[in-house]
């Protein structure tokens, strides 16, 4: 996303220039505002099967939530264009987990009110069947909470707002925000993303009967600034968590924080109120995916949700009228050796339309199929070949083209665009990380493609999302890679998504 400069700096000016002085309610109708409907479809870089807002800014998915047998996704939306400033929650809900519509705004900044420079992440909790909102109101950074009496339609703020006003005192906090909430027996937790100056990311645990009143308690979790991942792939966790997410899993806990470059996870134990870590990983091998958020849904599993950042410089997000995207469900498990194990959702199996399969062939060379709206698996027996992988959006000639490739002896796996686009507007650097396939074990992907998106699985344990822009009409080919030629591609199956035409459902 743009930079956290351009959070902190754009409030009074925003506010001066009365463009977030948008009624509390009602909201209808602002939510379409931006550029024409017929230019957003016509844009060939434009997700057809991902959740997204109809135009604008969109980070964050917040407080995603069951209710009543519907799935309600909220997110950090500016209807002003495709900048990130003057944050509201945009609202959608689904029946289904994959066909949306779009709700009125849920939460907009009120004028002179503790969230006048935004409404920030936060987490949905029903208390004694109302469903409620906490978020983070700024500047500063302060904790507020809305109800809704109307089934979700619409949200009314409390007005003692904040029900936290500061960080707990003497703390010299890296920031206060993304209140993440649950319940045990009759009480309330909060969970609060923050960090210690000079010393490293932390949450901060609060209590409380009534959703109001909260009591700070201590951290629930604490990192160290130059904390690394163990493996190859070290990442700091960094000085400041965004979006703590922690939950029950299979006997043990969950965390997950956004560190300001990836989304760590920590399984561990949970008692007396306190995280223990015991194993940590990636979400996702990639920073194009931020701002984890997990529900549970109801038959016992839990769904996974990220904001998929553009890759592609500020002006051309402006230009586009858009910008953000909703990852789509993936369901979180707890995989045999303690890790996350984290799938796409099989409910995605009812956008497959046409399938064409290939099989028992050598692993090089092109498909006949084509396209920029696929699913793709792929099983390939290694052989002798150091690098293998599939490429994806390439033209003809293969002046744009994007590989997905595992390198085993550097035991990495990637999506590589330095010629993904021929435009200078797009991002080129490599994404993906650490990543061992056994002596014997077949490499199994799981691509999908939706325009300028691509969310990978490799063999249910590695997830890697990617952004890129081919700018060529003719950049749909695909085809596979092998270096050294004795790789047998298994089967690749392929088929072509339907679009989800989020505006149109009717719930
Ligand atoms: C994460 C984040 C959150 C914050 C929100 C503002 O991307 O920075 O910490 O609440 O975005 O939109």
């Amino acid at each position: 996303m743009a930079s956290r400069r351009d959070f902190l700096t754009f409030s009074a000016a925003t506010v001066l220039a009365g463009r977030i002085a948008l009624p509390y309610g009602t909201s209808s109708g602002v939510d379409q505002r931006g550029d024409e409907p017929s230019k957003l479809a016509a844009d060939p870089q434009r997700p057809r099967y991902h959740l997204m807002p109809l135009a604008n800014w969109m980070n964050d998915p917040n407080g995603p939530i069951v209710w009543k047998g519907r799935y309600h996704m909220f997110y950090q939306y500016n209807p002003h264009g495709a900048f990130p400033e003057s944050m509201h929650w945009g609202h959608a809900v689904s029946a289904d987990l994959v066909h949306w519509k779009h709700l009125p705004i849920a939460l907009a900044p009120t004028p002179g009110g503790p969230d006048k420079d935004g409404c920030w992440s936060g987490c949905t909790v029903v208390e004694g069947g109302i469903p409620a909102i906490l978020y983070t109101g700024v500047f500063p950074q302060v904790q507020c909470l809305a109800r809704s009496e109307d089934g979700m339609r619409t949200w009314q703020k409390l007005a003692g707002n904040p029900v936290i006003a500061a960080p707990p005192q003497g703390m010299q906090t890296t920031g206060f925000r993304d209140p993440c909430v649950w319940r045990e027996e009759d009480e309330w937790f909060l969970a609060i993303g923050s960090g210690i100056e000079g010393q490293g990311g932390v949450v901060l645990l609060y209590r409380s009967r009534d959703l109001i009143t909260w009591d700070y308690l201590h951290f629930l979790c604490k990192g160290r600034r130059d904390e690394l991942l163990p493996g190859k792939d070290p990442v700091s966790t960094g000085e400041m968590w965004e979006c703590p997410d922690f939950f029950p899993l299979s006997g043990k806990h969950a965390l997950l924080v956004s560190t300001q470059g990836a989304v760590i996870y920590s399984v561990g134990a949970y008692e007396n109120h306190y995280f223990r870590p015991e194993i940590q990983g990636k979400a996702d091998l990639s920073d194009s995916y931020y701002a984890a958020r997990s529900m549970p849904d109801g038959t016992g599993r839990r769904i996974l949700w990220g904001w998929i950042r553009e890759g592609r410089s500020e002006a051309a997000q402006r230009a586009a009228g858009w910008a953000g995207v909703m990852s789509l469900p993936r369901v979180v498990s707890l995989a045999a050796d303690g890790r996350l194990r984290i799938t796409p959702a099989p409910e995605l199996e009812t956008l497959r339309g046409k399938h064409h399969h290939f099989g028992g062939q050598q692993a090089r060379g092109a498909f006949s199929i084509r396209g920029d709206s696929l699913e793709i698996q792929a099983e390939f027996e290694l052989g002798a070949s150091e690098v293998v992988g599939l490429t994806v959006r390439s033209s003809p000639g293969g002046e744009e083209l994007t590989s997905i490739t595992y390198n085993r002896t550097k035991a990495q796996f990637l999506v590589e665009r330095e010629h993904s686009s021929l435009s200078p507007e797009a991002d080129r650097g490599p994404q993906g990380g650490s990543f061992t396939l056994a002596e014997d074990e077949t490499l199994k992907l799981r691509i999908f493609l939706d325009a300028s998106v691509i969310e990978v699985f490799a063999n249910d344990r590695a997830c890697l999302t990617s952004r890129i822009y081919p700018s060529r009409p003719d950049s749909l080919g695909i085809g596979t890679l092998a270096e050294e030629g004795s790789t047998r591609l298994k089967a690749l199956d392929v088929w072509e998504m339907r679009p989800i035409s989020a505006d149109k459902l009717t719930i």
